[in-house]
């Protein structure tokens, strides 16, 4: 991601926040706090996963008792990308910027709104902007409405089926939407569509929420048909402030600096371990303990994670050598308070009993190789039985690194 489309002086993550709270108070929204990282039991999700997750039931319900326009800055976690954590786009935890109508504006007005705040409100050029629209199937018609309020802008439309259909899952809540995607290559003009060239880059989803599926797989129609709008912070701010990526914004540089100043990580690592971490900071801060199941094993995977990259860089290399002013200002952004000393209660720990399992598992190579038996079948055993990430396993074993971070 670049951009010759940048505003003179990038906004920073706490003026785009400014710009986007103010815009939609203007336009009468109630700025909701925000919820927890943690769902309830009674969640069959275990995260909060974007910015209408808390809101289901009132989305369902078509009420909520702040009113029938609202907005909020959401922290989310998603675990489903975690393979991608370190491309351009994604991260664990992120901030979702959302706004909503119950019943109240229809889903064009919420296209034209997000249209005017991305080129009046953050100075990109319309001619960098590119729409995508319901193209309809066998159940719900095409989307004209959002693609004539496109149109009439002048922002190209591309239309999809399964990509501008939003859902929760295979039940509940769901609807056509209408997605804005931003021209991110400054080198050359804008060309080709979303679905065909990554350097559109998406930066608003608008989904008008207008129906439930039941069980039985039927679409019905909501009592009160909702808008929902949901907008990566981080993706939006690396495409305002013109980086290659999430990682080159004001609010993860800091990390990255560290990473690779302090840690000495590569490039590919240091991605990696500042996502993780910086999800755990805030599954601490809502209150979270690694464990060893449901949410509490999800923060332990994330820090062992973290923990390998370090080790293979280097084993001296310490998780409480993370700075509190990291801890303090992802807490500030995200709203949450933060003990930085329950942090590092919490790395120390997850250091600790890593140290106890590659100190094991390096004694159980060592009889192992006395005994001539090193094959697969031991390399399964020392990862699935005794807990040694794989690429741990392959260094004590022997393996060459491959060098690719
Ligand atoms: N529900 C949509 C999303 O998560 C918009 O908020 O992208």
């Amino acid at each position: 991601m670049s951009g010759h489309h940048v505003p003179p002086v990038p906004p920073s993550t706490q003026q785009v926040l400014e710009t986007f709270r103010a815009w939609y108070r203007e336009r009468g929204h109630v700025l909701l706090p925000p919820a927890s990282l943690l769902r309830p039991g009674t969640d069959p999700v275990l995260f909060t996963t974007s910015g209408m997750h808390p809101l289901t039931d009132d989305l369902a319900r078509g009420s909520h008792p702040a009113g029938r326009r609202l907005m909020s800055v959401q922290r989310c976690l998603r675990t489903t990308d975690v393979d991608e954590v370190g491309d351009d786009t994604h991260l664990t935890a992120f901030q979702m910027l959302g706004c909503w109508s119950l019943g109240d504006y229809p889903h064009p007005t919420s296209l034209r709104w997000g249209y005017e705040l991305l080129t009046d409100g953050f100075g990109v050029p319309p001619g960098l902007l590119h729409a995508t629209v319901f193209g309809g199937d066998g159940d719900v018609p095409a989307d004209d409405d959002a693609a004539r309020l496109w149109e009439g802008l002048g922002v190209p439309v591309e239309r999809t089926v399964e990509d501008n259909w939003w859902s929760n899952g295979p039940v509940g809540l769901c609807g056509p939407d209408s997605e804005l995607f931003v021209w991110t290559d400054p080198a050359t003009p804008p060309s080709s569509t979303p679905t065909r060239d990554a350097r559109w880059v998406e930066v608003a989803n608008h989904v008008s929420m207008r129906f439930r599926r039941g069980t039985e797989g039927r679409l019905a129609p909501l009592g009160v048909p909702c808008v929902d709008v949901g907008t990566g912070l981080e993706r939006l701010v690396a495409v305002l402030q013109g980086g290659a990526s999430v990682y080159d914004t004001d609010v993860l540089r800091p990390w990255v600096t560290h990473g690779s100043s302090v840690w000495g990580l590569g490039p590919g690592d240091v991605r990696v371990v500042s996502d993780h971490l910086r999800a755990s900071v805030l599954l601490v801060g809502d209150g979270l303990a690694p464990g060893h199941t449901r949410q509490g094993y999800v923060l332990k995977r994330l820090l062992r994670r973290a923990l390998t990259r370090l080790w293979l860089h280097d084993p001296a290399l310490r998780l409480v050598d993370l700075p509190d002013a990291l801890v303090g200002g992802t807490g500030d952004l995200f709203e949450l308070t933060v003990d930085p000393r329950q942090v590092r209660t919490v790395l120390a720990g997850q250091q600790r009993s890593f140290e106890r399992v590659v100190a094991d598992g390096a004694r159980r190579v060592g009889r192992l190789r006395g005994a001539g038996r090193l094959g697969d079948d031991v390399r399964r055993e020392l990862h699935e039985t005794y807990g040694l990430p794989p690429e741990v396993v392959g260094r004590l074993l022997g393996d060459e690194p491959d060098g690719a971070a």
